[in-house]
């Protein structure tokens, strides 16, 4: 029992200097200059989109696929135009949505399903919702529905500009 008692107590001893290493670590980071701090931050990972031409209205039509690749042709997606103002929609009614089709859990192909207007996966059969922003709305997937950032000129020429969220399978969305 001396025997148990002792050991307790050195491991104990050893907890309290292991704190007080800890503890001189931290105040040393506090210590630091401001501008050694900022030189030991990690880098934003800012990503420049392009702004690619994806189609014209006129070639939309109401609540059917219009398929796409942005931010490059090894990125399928899909146009779609919803016929009532929606979140993240762009063009003169506000209805016209794009999302990445690769899924965000494994990177299956998604198929839409022009009743309910959702993307789903054949894989583990999450599915988003195209009138609320590619919401997760059943499933696997740890993330919503990476959506596309439309403009719409006065010609009707549909531009994608950027993405909401990572693409499946990338470290960035621009490579
Ligand atoms: Fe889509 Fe698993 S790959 S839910």
């Amino acid at each position: 029992m001396d025997r148990c008692n002792k050991l307790v107590d050195v491991g104990r001893r050893q907890f309290l200097r292991g704190g007080a290493f800890a503890a001189a670590g931290m105040a040393t980071a506090v210590a630091m200059p401001a501008q050694a701090q900022t030189k030991a931050a990690p880098g934003l990972a800012l990503v420049e989109y392009p702004s690619n031409k994806l189609a014209n209205i006129a070639d939309l039509k109401p609540n059917e696929p219009f398929d796409v690749g942005y931010p490059d042709e090894n990125a399928p997606g899909v146009l779609l135009k919803l016929g009532m103002k929606v979140e993240g929609g762009a063009g003169p009614d506000g209805d016209i949505v794009g999302f990445s089709t690769i899924c965000p859990h494994k990177g299956f192909p998604l198929n839409y399903n022009a009743e309910d207007r959702t993307l789903n996966c054949p894989g583990h059969y999450s599915r988003f919702d195209c009138e609320a922003g590619g919401q997760q709305i059943w499933g696997q997937a740890t993330q919503n529905l990476p959506q596309y950032l439309l403009r719409v000129d006065d010609k009707g020429d549909v531009f994608a500009e950027g993405l909401d969220e990572l693409i499946y399978g990338r470290l960035s969305n621009v490579l």
